[in-house]
């Protein structure tokens, strides 16, 4: 039996308390990778729970990459984390997993037509000379210019090279911010992020919860609250004007940083994108910008601008951990983005969004209700769970990855589906739409 006490007087789902309790297992080292999982129906009769209950749970944990599962053969601890006890033969081999073709909210589309600019860069990175020591920690000099001039044109966020540090991602950004500040709650919106909490839980700090869709009133005894305000990730709303300035006058009030993950923010297709809330208060906000969503998530950069108070000891960490990107990608990127590439990657597969969200809408708008407004990527749609799931079902034997909305929920009570439309080509899409209708159909 799992060492887990759920409290019904605690006002968190029963789901989230053991999903909460696992992971910290995890974390603790008691449940090590390879360990096998009791069984829904075993756990939930042991805790007295409903097996939804425990199915909720492991869904969150899957989801989060804890656990692993394969029909028929069970489920057991992810293999390796933390380098403990795993056990590679009973490793999920994701042979099913692999020819599923994602629908998610984070797969880009990339026009193939601007290939000859992206031969270019690397034909540049393999001629030139790479420095011979550690490089400057803060990122390339002239990439952090160019990041500057783009994210003055396009997010309204009035900065030099000077501010810009380049990072391998979002979550480098954010692992680097936490790293140097206080050890205190981090809020993150909920429904919001599942790297972001798995990141703040890894830094041994525990996860405020902020209603994804009101004003933050209260961030007392909170280091930073983590938001996605130009798209709210993953119901798709921006933030009102006003939830602005009240997120900012309680940030100020409270002491608390804000963390501005601005992942997909270009990719609005009915209004101009909202300039970035850093622009509002560079001393309040730290900014995260991405390459996953523009360019690709498997180039693994991206870049931050944080407040002067934190930048000091920010760029010592990095510079100590000589946590930066490899210096070939950076260089790339120099190319890229002096060359066009990056505008015209996000202007055609704007274009390309455009065209395929209300391909999206007319097809699943019949069967349920949308969370927001469309833009960037993905849309997400609010259904009873059991549709939802019936509809993934569907979608899956199809052979078509899509998202419930439960899995980014932690308190709030959401269920519906989260539909990526960047990652499959056309046909896929009418594909994955077809399936995904027929089960919503049927259930
Ligand atoms: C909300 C959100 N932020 C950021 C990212 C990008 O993260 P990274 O820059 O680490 O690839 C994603 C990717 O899906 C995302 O969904």
């Amino acid at each position: 039996m799992l060492p887990v006490r759920l409290d019904r007087a605690d006002p968190r789902p029963l789901g989230s308390q053991l999903a909460d309790q696992i992971r910290a297992l995890v974390l603790s080292g008691a449940l090590a990778g390879g360990d096998r999982m009791p069984a829904s129906r075993r756990l939930a009769t042991d805790l007295g729970v409903s097996r939804s209950v425990v199915e909720q749970a492991f869904d969150q944990l899957l989801a989060e990459g804890w656990i692993e599962a394969r029909q028929g053969a069970g489920t057991w601890v992810a293999g390796g984390r933390s380098g403990a006890r795993s056990r590679p033969a009973r490793r999920r081999t994701p042979v099913v997993e692999r020819a599923l073709v994602m629908l998610d909210a984070g797969t880009p589309w990339i026009d193939p037509r601007h290939e000859a600019v992206w031969r270019r860069a690397w034909r540049e990175v393999s001629t030139a000379t790479p420095p011979r020591g550690y490089d400057d920690p803060r990122g390339l000099p002239e990439l952090r210019a160019l990041v500057a001039e783009r994210l003055g044109r396009t997010r309204g966020l009035a900065v030099d090279g000077d501010a810009v540090r380049i990072t391998s991602g979002t979550g480098a950004g954010l692992r680097h911010l936490l790293a140097v500040l206080p050890r205190d709650p981090v809020a993150v919106e909920d429904p919001g992020y599942r790297a972001a909490v798995a990141m703040v839980l890894e830094s041994g700090r525990s996860v405020r919860d902020l209603p994804a869709l009101e004003p933050v009133a209260d961030l007392a005894g909170c280091a930073a609250a983590y938001v996605t305000p130009a798209h709210q990730h993953p119901l798709g709303r921006v933030m009102p004007a006003a939830d602005r300035l009240t997120l900012l006058a309680t940030a100020r009030r409270d002491g608390a940083l804000v963390v501005e993950d601005d992942y997909d923010s270009e990719f609005r297709y009915d209004v101009a994108p909202v300039p970035a809330l850093a622009s509002l208060d560079r001393d309040r906000v730290a900014y995260l910008g991405t390459a996953s969503k523009s360019i690709l998530p498997s180039l693994r950069l991206g870049w931050t601008v944080v407040p002067d108070r934190v930048l000091d000891r920010f760029d010592a960490h990095r510079a100590l951990t000589h946590d930066a990107p490899p210096w070939p990608v950076q260089r790339a990127l120099v190319t890229l983005l002096r060359d066009g590439y990056v505008d015209a990657v996000v202007r055609s597969a704007r274009r390309t969004y455009a065209e395929r969200a209300p391909r999206v809408v007319a097809a699943l708008e019949p069967y349920a209700e949308l969370a927001g407004p469309v833009a960037g990527m993905y849309s997400t749609w609010l259904l009873p769970h059991a549709r939802a799931v019936r509809a993934r079902a569907a979608a899956e034997e199809a052979g078509f990855r899509v998202n419930l909305l439960r899995d980014y929920c932690r308190t709030a009570r959401l269920s519906g589906l989260v539909v990526g439309f960047g990652g499959p080509t056309d046909d896929e899409l009418d594909l994955a739409l077809d399936a995904l209708v027929s089960g919503l159909r049927r259930s």
